[in-house]
């Protein structure tokens, strides 16, 4: 069967620079407590006059170029992201008009830190069955614009951006070898948004993310393990196969705690949530255009993404590059 590879890769990132220090002028905390607990120095943080389609077109025409790839070859556009520029139209239709993506197919999936995992997961399953040749994700969100900067327990960890991918079809055993999506809705309320959708559409309840950040810690320290084993093993592989792991950038603990119990060694695991912290669905995609960039992902290399958030939904997929 025909595998989906990666053929380009992009990421934007706004310019605005918020440190530990800036944020302590806000709530009570400090440099020294979100460092040591989350990983994290400072995040990007997008200006009232960008949305989220603004980070996701420069991340797309960067994978476009990188791709050597026309915007009328695209033939699906699925953005990842759970803070569109509005309910609608899509994310994913309003950089298809912008690019002139003429021949797509274009939506927005929504699964929260997830999102490009379960993206890359639909997409790849369009290439392989033959729907399409060529598609566009990506994993932009901005989330800052959606933190109660009162709340020390999230104002501190999110950042935005945007990263993106073309994928082509592969001619041999390469590309995205496989894929894991799954969902546990019954833990859904340990991290909301509930504010803005049909239930409260004045956003009676705020506007803001609200977080048990103890019970994602746990989710995420489970799953992240479980789900990076399971896709090793739907492909005959073991975890000392990996040559990188990309996970989603959200706590350096998580990265540490589960890299240690899977014997990776820290040159093996990317990390960049040290200048970003937790951009949501454009963390890994950022993540995997950086580690491009820096040499650290060459042919024949197996990688391994992976994400988990809201929903709770958590995500993985082996490529072998
Ligand atoms: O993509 C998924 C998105 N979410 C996540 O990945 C979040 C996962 N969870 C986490 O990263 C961590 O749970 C946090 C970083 C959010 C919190 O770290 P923690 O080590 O789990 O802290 P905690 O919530 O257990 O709180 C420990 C103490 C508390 O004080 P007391 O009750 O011990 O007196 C908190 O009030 O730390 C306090 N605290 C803070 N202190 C300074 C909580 N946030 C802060 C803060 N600065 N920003």
């Amino acid at each position: 069967m025909t595998k989906a590879k990666i053929i380009g890769t992009g990421s934007c990132l706004p310019p605005k620079v918020v440190t530990n220090d800036d944020l302590a002028k806000l709530v009570e905390t400090s440099d020294a407590w979100i460092r040591e607990r989350t990983g994290i120095l400072e995040r990007r943080v997008s200006d009232a006059a960008t949305a989220t389609s603004d980070l996701a077109l420069a991340a797309t025409e960067k994978a476009l170029k990188a791709a050597k790839t026309d915007p009328a070859e695209i033939e699906l556009v699925i953005v990842c992201t759970t803070t569109p520029d509005m309910l609608f139209p899509s994310v994913g239709c309003i950089l298809q008009d912008k690019l002139k993506m003429v021949n797509a197919a274009a939506f927005d999936l929504s699964a929260a830190c997830s999102g490009f995992n379960f993206g890359l997961s639909t997409a790849a399953s369009f290439i392989e069955t033959g729907k399409c040749k060529k598609a566009l994700l990506v994993g932009a969100d901005t989330l800052t614009k959606y933190l109660d900067w009162t709340d020390r327990g999230t104002c501190i960890l999110f950042g935005d951006g945007a990263g993106a991918v073309i994928l082509g079809s592969a001619e041999k055993e390469e590309g995205v070898l496989a894929s894991l999506i799954m969902s546990e809705g019954h833990l859904g309320s340990v991290l909301t948004m509930p504010g803005g959708g049909s239930r409260d559409p004045e956003q009676k309840n705020g506007r803001f993310i609200r977080m048990n950040g103890r019970e994602v810690f746990k989710f995420a320290v489970r799953v992240l393990e479980s789900s990076v084993r399971k896709v090793l093993e739907m492909a005959g592989k073991a975890p000392s196969d990996i040559d990188l792991l990309v996970p989603h950038q959200a706590n350096i603990r998580i990265i540490d705690h589960v890299s240690k119990k899977m014997g990776l060694p820290k040159e093996k695991v990317y990390v960049n949530l040290q200048k970003y912290g937790n951009t949501s669905a454009a963390s890994v995609p950022i993540a995997l255009d950086e580690a491009l960039a820096e040499g650290r992902i060459k042919s024949g290399d197996l990688i391994v993404l992976s994400g988990f958030g809201a929903g709770l939904t958590y995500g993985a997929n082996l490529i072998k590059w």
